[in-house]
């Protein structure tokens, strides 16, 4: 949700934090702020309501000292606000804190440390943690053992770096919650919320567990337990490349998500189709063919995109598998003291594998003695690691806030999950050629769809500044307009609704008219005729319509179509969705919105 960054060196901390923040903005993007530990003693602090390029503009020429924090923020406790943003500080401005999670018990920390008289001088739960670690931090006391002692006292989540005017020798960072990671360099150190700041620097990296400590110098760093144990961590190599963190020559990181897409496929299938028996191998799942016969329902949890990837993952098991499957989001499903059976296979679905709903979700489950998988794309993320087994999505890191490929790669892992329990139980062995030999040319369908880019454009100019735009598909086609609708209204706030084809005259139909045009998914499948009747009735009350199909429908029935090449009806909804990520794109695009950082939003919804 916020992004920290720290480092410590014999080089001025200013142009990495700055830097580290920019990487990190997409994870929010109303406040941004640093503080040094200076060469001439005392920390030096710049934060300001804004971007980072804001920040950037506050920093004067002289802010420098070897070892800082920074942190770019997405308010949850208090607006946004120069005086709420990151790092906070005691009244002494000894210590200076940077955090992402939320302190459950800031309230009455902060009563009494008012009463012991810490003056707060903003909003945030975070400024507790900094008057706190400051009252632990007396004579004689190291940085370590003052966080220890007062993360101690601490009720809630965190990733925090701290730094200490007295000991600028080092920073002490701690997990609970919220990914910290560290990265080694040559005589200088790193530590971030995501490796995404760190790749530029160093690919030798450590992630911090929960409930971990870690005290980092210029020459090295030492990790312990809350309760004082030291642990031994080895660190690991980041195999995503660099130039995933950069737009690469593309206008926006959205837009190269969407063109990365028959790449990301690929790799998501890679070393998983089996031509020989038609079927997939998912060494993760940690579940043999036996227990996998066992299981009698599966139930999918996740938010936002993650919950509509996962109504077409139920869709595909349900098809392939005929086994009951069902998507809820987790954000729901966490709170409603849920029936937890023996035999239903839970799993989660997360981009980023830190969406806090779906990790509590999933806690939930195995608190009641139930069974997780994780489709996952952040390698070792919270999720990940929660989950008793799972499917890696390796689409490749997903900067822009709005999920395109990590959308597509887990409605590919559930092709292949709803496959492989396909063929465990009923699927012929003819069926599963089939989806092998579909599943092998979607990369190339895909890059079909993404050369109609411009044409996308067009029609995204032409419908963009309609009052709002209704999206319509029937059975496979809903979870695709579903899907659509998210995407057009959280890039381009353009009101949107999506509706099963056949609920369309029981209700919203009272909406069509020539301001609301109406995307509807027309495949050439089983329900052809009743969307092409459903399509004559929006047309009868004047709406426009266009539609997304295989064979354009007449021009009657339609103003504009987008072809889209045809698989087998199972996956046709994956390729069906491509164009509406570019529809959406096109019209953000075309109405000026911030296309990468939308308003209100953040890439990692960790708070709850
Ligand atoms: C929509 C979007 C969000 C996320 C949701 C879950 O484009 O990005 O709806 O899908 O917040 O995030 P993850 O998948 O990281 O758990």
């Amino acid at each position: 949700m916020c992004g920290i960054v720290a480092y410590i060196g014999p080089k001025d901390a200013t142009p990495f934090l700055l830097e580290g923040l920019a990487r990190l903005e997409y994870r929010g993007y109303d406040s941004a702020g640093v503080a040094v530990a200076g060469r001439t003693g005392g920390i030096k602090v710049r934060k300001v309501k804004g971007r980072v390029a804001d920040l950037a503009a506050a920093v004067p020429v002289r802010f420098k000292g070897g070892t800082g924090i920074g942190h770019t923020r997405w308010a949850t406790h208090g607006v946004p606000s120069d005086a709420n943003a990151h790092p906070h500080q005691d009244n002494a401005e000894r210590i200076a804190v940077v955090h992402n999670g939320i302190i459950e018990n800031a309230d009455e920390l902060r009563a009494r440390l008012t009463a012991e008289g810490a003056v707060f001088r903003s909003e945030t739960d975070t400024e507790v943690l900094a008057h706190l670690i400051a009252a632990h931090a007396t004579e004689g006391v190291e940085l370590e053992e003052a966080v220890r002692a007062a993360l101690g006292k601490v009720v809630g989540t965190y990733g925090i770096a701290v730094l200490d005017a007295e000991q600028p020798d080092r920073i002490v960072v701690a997990r609970n919650g919220s990914p910290i990671v560290l990265g080694i360099g040559e005589k200088e150190m790193f530590a971030a919320s995501d490796v995404s700041a760190l790749v530029r620097y160093t690919r030798q990296v450590v992630h911090l567990e929960d409930g971990e400590l870690a005290t980092v110098r210029a020459d090295g760093f030492r990790t312990f337990t809350e309760d004082a144990r030291t642990t031994h961590r080895q660190p690991s190599t980041v195999d995503w490349e660099i130039d995933s963190y950069d737009t690469g020559g593309y206008e926006h990181f959205l837009l190269k998500e969407i063109h990365e897409q028959p790449g990301s496929v690929e790799r998501t299938l890679s070393g998983r189709l089996d031509e020989r028996f038609a079927t997939a191998h998912l060494g993760g799942l940690n579940l043999d063919a036996r227990e996998l016969r066992e299981i009698r329902r599966v139930k999918i949890l996740g938010c936002g995109s993650a919950y509509y990837a996962g109504e077409m993952g139920a869709q595909l098991i349900e098809e392939l598998a005929r086994i009951p499957a069902h998507s809820e989001p987790a954000s729901e499903f966490r709170y409603r003291n849920p029936v937890i059976e023996a035999d239903t296979l839970y799993i989660a679905v997360s981009q980023s594998g830190e969406t806090y709903d779906t990790l509590a979700a999933v806690q939930e489950v195995k608190r009641k003695g139930g069974r997780v998988l994780g489709v996952v794309n952040t390698v070792g993320s919270a999720i990940a690691r929660e989950c008793d087994g799972g499917i890696y999505l390796h689409a490749g890191p997903e900067i822009s806030v709005a999920s395109t490929k990590a959308f597509t790669s887990t409605v590919i892992a559930f092709a292949l999950l709803a496959l492989h329990f396909g063929r465990i139980h009923d699927l012929s062995p003819a069926d599963g050629r089939r989806i092998v030999a579909a599943l092998k040319a979607l990369p190339d369908q895909i890059r079909e769809v993404l050369a109609q880019s411009d044409a996308i454009a067009g029609l995204a100019a032409e419908y963009a500044d309609s009052e709002g735009m209704m999206f319509i598909g029937r059975v496979r086609g809903y979870p695709v307009a579903r899907e659509g609708a998210q995407k057009l209204k959280e890039i381009s706030y353009v009101h949107a609704e999506a509706y099963p084809a056949s609920e369309l005259k029981h209700g919203p139909l009272a909406l069509i008219s020539p301001e609301l045009p109406t995307v509807a998914l027309v495949p050439d499948d089983e329900l052809l005729d009743k969307n092409l009747t459903t399509l004559g009735e929006i047309k009868a009350r004047s709406g426009r319509v266009l539609a997304v199909a295989h064979r354009a429908p007449e021009a009657k029935l339609a103003d504009h179509c987008i072809l889209v090449p045809k698989s087998e009806p199972e996956l046709d909804p994956l390729l069906l969705n491509i164009p509406l990520q570019l529809l959406a794109y096109h019209a953000a695009v075309a109405l000026k919105r911030d296309v990468d950082k939308p308003r209100n939003l953040a890439k990692s919804v960790t708070v709850e």
